[in-house]
């Protein structure tokens, strides 16, 4: 890989966007990574409308990383109340996972939460099933609270669980 490129996305970055997303979190592209959601969820993660209203809500934003231009990672960032900020969809492309990129892509994430939000805690929020996710986000510095969310079942947006038993553990993160 040469040197990357962290940017914000605009909209012409949907389509690239969409496709790296469902490439790391679903289906057979997704199990060349160390962690998906393949076992959990099938369906969509997102789609162009979805993406199109992140972009178009000043609370948030997705942040895009380039190999040239090739579309090679991406997090989202969202504003969630005073001082607090929010990241998901994180994807890094499956083949280049385990080289660094997704502890950039977080600590780019903070530090963008920081300066524009003024966040001074980061939240996340995690199927608790996906113990080596968690694993790595503890050693990223984030502690669960002892929160938990409802999966939205029966959303077809967010995929079509394989499972009942699904839900959300929130996890927690102070800014230095
Ligand atoms: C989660 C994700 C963004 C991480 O990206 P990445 O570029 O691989 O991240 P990094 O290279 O910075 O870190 C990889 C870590 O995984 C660890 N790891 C690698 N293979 C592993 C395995 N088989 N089991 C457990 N941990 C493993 C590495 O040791 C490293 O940990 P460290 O940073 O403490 O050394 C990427 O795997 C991804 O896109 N997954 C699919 C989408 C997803 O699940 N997103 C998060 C949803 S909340």
């Amino acid at each position: 890989m040469t040197e990357l490129t962290i940017r914000d996305a605009v909209a012409s970055d949907i389509p690239a966007l969409h496709a790296l997303v469902e490439s790391a979190y679903r289906g057979e592209a997704s199990r060349a990574g160390w962690t998906t959601e393949a076992d959990l969820l099938d369906g969509q993660r997102t789609d162009a409308e979805d993406l199109a209203d992140i972009l178009a809500d000043a609370r948030q934003g997705l942040l895009t990383a380039w190999d040239g231009d090739v579309l090679v990672g991406c997090i989202l960032i969202a504003r969630r109340g005073e001082g607090i900020g929010y990241f998901g969809m994180l994807s890094v492309s499956p083949a280049l996972q385990n080289a660094g990129l997704g502890r950039r892509l977080v600590g780019t994430a903070e530090q963008a939460m920081a300066d524009r939000f003024g966040a001074r805690r980061v939240r996340i929020s995690v199927i608790p099933q996906r113990d080596t996710l968690i694993a790595w986000y503890e050693r990223l510095g984030y502690a669960a609270t002892g929160e938990t969310l409802p999966f939205p079942y029966g959303d077809t947006r967010f995929g079509l669980p394989k499972r009942d038993d699904l839900s959300f553990i929130v996890m927690e993160k102070a800014l230095g």
